[in-house]
């Protein structure tokens, strides 16, 4: 055991009210190998550049620093911005009845996805509680309550997602049994439970991590894994939750497909070609500070390449191996098969 894992527990008591989901790939089963490796370095500020369901960001805002992080999923960014930004806000008795019981006449998730993900009663309780919680009037209130809102939608879900409709693969867990308003006050006394000060400013922003200027010590990189077969669309996945953060305001809903879903938003992470050039920029607009990558062995740019890289523009690299087993958006890679033992590397250039 060295010093650091003496003087610091990493995976504390407030990283434990963390309300993880089950997002595409989430650092929630390697968490603490991350925590470890990375509280070696010293570093102040923290940049969780994709920050998915946010796990990572959370466990260092719990080690008191200061987390920016970024995603350009609106869906991500609202429980950062709940959870991580957020420092004092929660909902209080008075908003949870008021988001509950104010009537609205909204109707357009009743139309619109009649059938397709949820019962009528449930998407009229989405249209009422969606509508409500823009009448709420902190920022930081209304993330909470969209937070605990998609959570409840994900929850309901078979396997949490929305790329197929109606209850394929519903294997009968109590949370398909839950209406979602019973969803939703669990969800909202889980959110404010995540709530709490480490008495520094942390931030959550909303977009292409590849435009944005941020500064920070350490600048953790885990974008969406490239290979040739497997998904790594998140809008194809979470259109319904993503949409209902957005209220649908300025998307463009496929009418044609039977999804409803909307066009996803472009990635230069989920094309082979611009994959490499993408890595190249980061790293070297990054090269001032400790960088800390999370890839996969089976994608692209592999291992020895991600090292040439980091070499460019720093003296140390280091790889850890995780062995971790993965499950892929792609149906043809089932759990157990030897194709999925891959190895998640976390690489550090400093
Ligand atoms: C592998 S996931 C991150 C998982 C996260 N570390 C966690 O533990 O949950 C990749 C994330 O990158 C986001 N993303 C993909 N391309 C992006 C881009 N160009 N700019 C910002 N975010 C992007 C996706 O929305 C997704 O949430």
């Amino acid at each position: 055991m060295t010093d650091k894992e003496t003087q610091i527990e990493v995976l504390n008591d407030q990283f434990r009210l963390f309300p993880g989901t089950r997002y595409m790939g989430s650092k929630n089963k390697i968490i603490q190998d991350i925590g470890e490796i990375l509280l070696e370095y010293e570093f102040d500020s923290f940049y969780d550049a994709f920050a998915g369901s946010n796990v990572v960001g959370y466990l260092f805002k719990t080690l008191g620093k200061k987390v920016i992080t970024n995603d350009f999923m609106a869906l991500s960014h609202t429980v950062s911005k709940a959870i991580i930004e957020n420092s004092h806000q929660i909902i209080s008795q008075e908003d949870l009845d008021f988001l509950l019981n104010t009537p609205s006449n909204q109707n357009f998730i009743s139309k619109k996805f009649k059938g397709l993900y949820f019962e009528d009663n449930d998407n009229k309780f989405l249209d009422q509680v969606r509508d409500n919680i823009d009448k709420l009037g902190s920022e930081h209130k209304k993330a909470l309550a969209l937070s605990a809102l998609t959570r409840s939608c994900m929850k309901k879900r078979p396997r949490g997602i929305f790329t197929f409709v109606g209850h394929r693969y519903d294997d009968g867990r109590q949370d398909m049994k839950l209406s979602l308003k019973e969803h939703f006050r669990i969800n909202i006394k889980l959110f404010n439970n995540a709530v709490f000060d480490n008495i520094k400013e942390c931030q959550s922003l909303n977009g292409l991590t590849e435009s944005l200027n941020v500064e920070a010590d350490l600048v953790y990189l885990d974008p969406p894994y490239f290979t040739p077969n497997s998904d790594n669309d998140y809008v194809r996945r979470y259109h319904f939750v993503e949409g209902l953060v957005k209220n649908w305001e300025g998307i463009d809903l496929q009418e044609h497909t039977k999804t409803k879903k909307f066009k996803s938003y472009s990635s230069p992470f989920s094309k082979r070609n611009e994959t490499y050039e993408a890595f190249e920029k980061l790293i070297e607009r990054f090269r001032s500070s400790i960088i800390a990558i999370s890839y996969s062995s089976n994608c692209k740019p592999d291992k020895e390449e991600l090292v040439a890289m980091l070499y460019k523009h720093k003296t140390n690299v280091l790889v850890h191996e995780i062995d971790h087993l993965y499950s892929f958006g792609n149906q043809n890679h089932k759990i157990g098969n030897n194709a999925n033992r891959v190895k998640e590397y976390l690489f550090i250039g400093f």
